[in-house]
């Protein structure tokens, strides 16, 4: 049976690398695709991108946190909202995961000026009353994807380790776990430090790339330590056994669209 799979593994003919994900899931060959390369004295100023209001980030939750085979999912409870930023309506976040690279290779999926970051936090939220992806994916601004870069510093990140550790009991495809008791602003900066950002129409990153995504990659970096970077991407295995290096779709064309800027 066809599966889709990132560049970085070797299946030979029995799975699709993202240069051929269209012949398996034809919106991947749409016009609004993700991730883009922002150039940023292209980006269209507006005055009208305000701020995000979070809800429940500073709640205590507990996390489930699944091997996807693709990558890591970080399930969040339906408490954890957000509404402003320009968006149309009140999201609830459903997941978060990381795109990375491998030793000494950045893995973010967007990129600023043709720079790729060490790593890409993605929060996806689905519009109410939309109850999944699937009911979301009719609604041009039905998911909203939050993204922020990490950089590399010296000195660790003082939550990392826990979502590394995580990682490190879901090693394998299907496997699952709890990280209780986390808050998700231990990783996500409060709404008030986050006024600058991108914003474009796009679509999900992996497939079926459904063309259903506002998405708003924030200029504000987190932080990650080479050593938790070392650590983060050594931690599971693709679905097929590899480990799981490199999970990030190369940048697709704009197509005309633009992107703006807070
Ligand atoms: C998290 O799980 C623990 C153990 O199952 C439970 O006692 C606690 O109420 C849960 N917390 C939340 C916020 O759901
Ligand atoms: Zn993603």
């Amino acid at each position: 049976s066809a599966e889709w799979c990132y560049q970085s593994q070797t299946c030979d003919d029995t799975c699709k690398d993202p240069s051929r994900w269209a012949a398996l899931f034809p919106r991947c060959g749409g016009l609004r695709q993700s991730p883009i390369n922002i150039v940023t004295n292209k980006v269209h100023f507006s005055s009208a991108l305000p701020h995000f209001s979070f809800i429940g980030h500073t709640d205590l939750i507990n996390i489930t946190v699944e091997n996807k085979g693709h990558s890591a999912h970080f399930a969040l409870p339906e408490s954890v909202r957000l509404t402003g930023g320009a968006l149309p309506g009140h999201y609830r976040a459903a997941q978060f995961h990381f795109h990375w690279g491998e030793r000494g290779t950045p893995g973010s999926e967007h990129t600023i000026d043709g720079e790729r970051f060490p790593m890409e936090l993605h929060i996806v939220h689905i519009k109410e009353p939309y109850s999944s992806l699937e009911e979301a994916e009719h609604d041009m601004a039905g998911i909203a994807l939050l993204a922020l870069f990490f950089e590399e510093t010296a000195d660790d990140h003082p939550h990392l380790d826990t979502i590394i550790a995580a990682l490190g009991q879901v090693k394998n495809n299907g496997s699952n776990t709890v990280i209780p008791n986390f808050r998700l602003s231990y990783i996500i900066p409060a709404a008030s430090e986050l006024h600058s950002y991108y914003r474009y129409v796009g679509s999900m990153t992996t497939p079926g790339c459904e063309q259903a995504v506002a998405w708003t990659v924030f200029h504000r970096m987190l932080s990650i330590s080479s050593r938790q970077l070392d650590a983060i991407v050594k931690q599971c295995r693709f679905w097929t056994g590899q480990p799981m290096k490199n999970i990030f779709r190369p940048t697709q064309p704009l197509d005309g669209r633009v992107v703006y800027s807070s």
